[in-house]
């Protein structure tokens, strides 16, 4: 599946929160988006998936605007696993799952669909919280279950925000393999908005570089990850080692002083 983003423009209030944005969503790789906190990575996320209307510019998939696309239309394509659920889910881990069948299916549910929401479960090795309630679950259990749920939706665009956020260390690995499996083996596009440079060095294909709404620089990981864009992007000094053919990023220490000062 094809998926441009041109030229697009967001506000929610006065000022830009996305600024002429184009993006080509690469059909079968893992494509990173980082930056500061604020830079709109979030935003754009939600403009691709069609919870926002941007301003100006367009968001196409396979010849079609997602704004002439209904919802479960787009869900058939799309999958989405937002940042922060702030849906108070009255329902337990399994109904989650199977929700993401939803634009497959009517009202009734199949035995498939029923054994797709299981394998999904499986996957995320969460199979053991089937019956809880989502709301009594841990961070990262919660951001888990909505993995498989996107998962059991079958999209062939996974947009993923922060999805490693709330994890530990094994989980945070598990998921990015996870993803890089899915889309290695099924063919299918990642998006994912990432703060941790390290992951996203190690998974991602290509990077997406943002900054105040806008994009400072896309492309390789290695043409991206510079200490002198992370130093002019996020005001941190880096070194970057190469080790097993793996970028890694080392911040040595701020470059602006600190605001807060530690009294004795
Ligand atoms: N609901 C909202 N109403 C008003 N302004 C918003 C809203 N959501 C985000 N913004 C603003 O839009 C800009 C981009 O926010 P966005 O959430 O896309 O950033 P982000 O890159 O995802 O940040 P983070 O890394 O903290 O998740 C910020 O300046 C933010 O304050
Ligand atoms: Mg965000």
């Amino acid at each position: 599946m094809k998926l441009t983003v041109n030229d697009v423009t967001f506000s929610y209030q006065s000022s830009l929160s996305l600024d002429k944005v184009s993006i080509e969503i690469p059909e079968t790789e893992i494509l990173g988006i980082i930056g500061p906190n604020g830079s709109g990575k979030t935003t754009l996320l939600k403009c691709i998936n069609k919870i926002l209307k941007p301003k100006k510019g367009n968001i196409i998939l396979d010849g079609h605007e997602i704004q002439k696309m209904s919802r479960l239309e787009i869900a058939k394509h799309i999958g989405y696993v937002p940042q922060s659920s702030v849906k108070p889910y009255a329902l337990n881990v399994f109904e989650i799952v199977l929700m993401g069948r939803r634009p497959h299916i009517g009202w009734q549910s199949s035995e498939t669909d029923v054994d797709k929401t299981w394998k999904a479960l499986e996957m995320l090795g969460i199979e053991h919280l089937a019956l809880r309630h989502f709301n009594e679950l841990s961070g990262g259990e919660q951001q888990r279950v909505l993995i498989a749920r996107s998962l059991a939706q079958e999209a062939k665009i996974l947009l993923l925000d922060e999805p490693t956020s709330n994890l530990d260390i094994k989980h945070q690995l598990e998921v990015m393999e996870l993803t890089r499996e899915l889309v290695t083996k099924k063919n299918i596009a990642s998006v994912i908005a990432i703060h941790d440079l390290n992951l996203a060095s190690r998974y991602c294909d290509k990077i997406v570089m943002m900054k105040n709404g806008k994009i400072f620089s896309a492309g390789n990981v290695s043409s991206v990850l510079t200490p002198e864009a992370i130093r002019s992007v996020y005001s941190v000094d880096v070194i970057v080692n190469y080790t097993n053919n793996i970028q890694q990023i080392v911040p040595i220490r701020p470059s602006t002083p600190a605001m807060i000062k530690v009294q004795h």
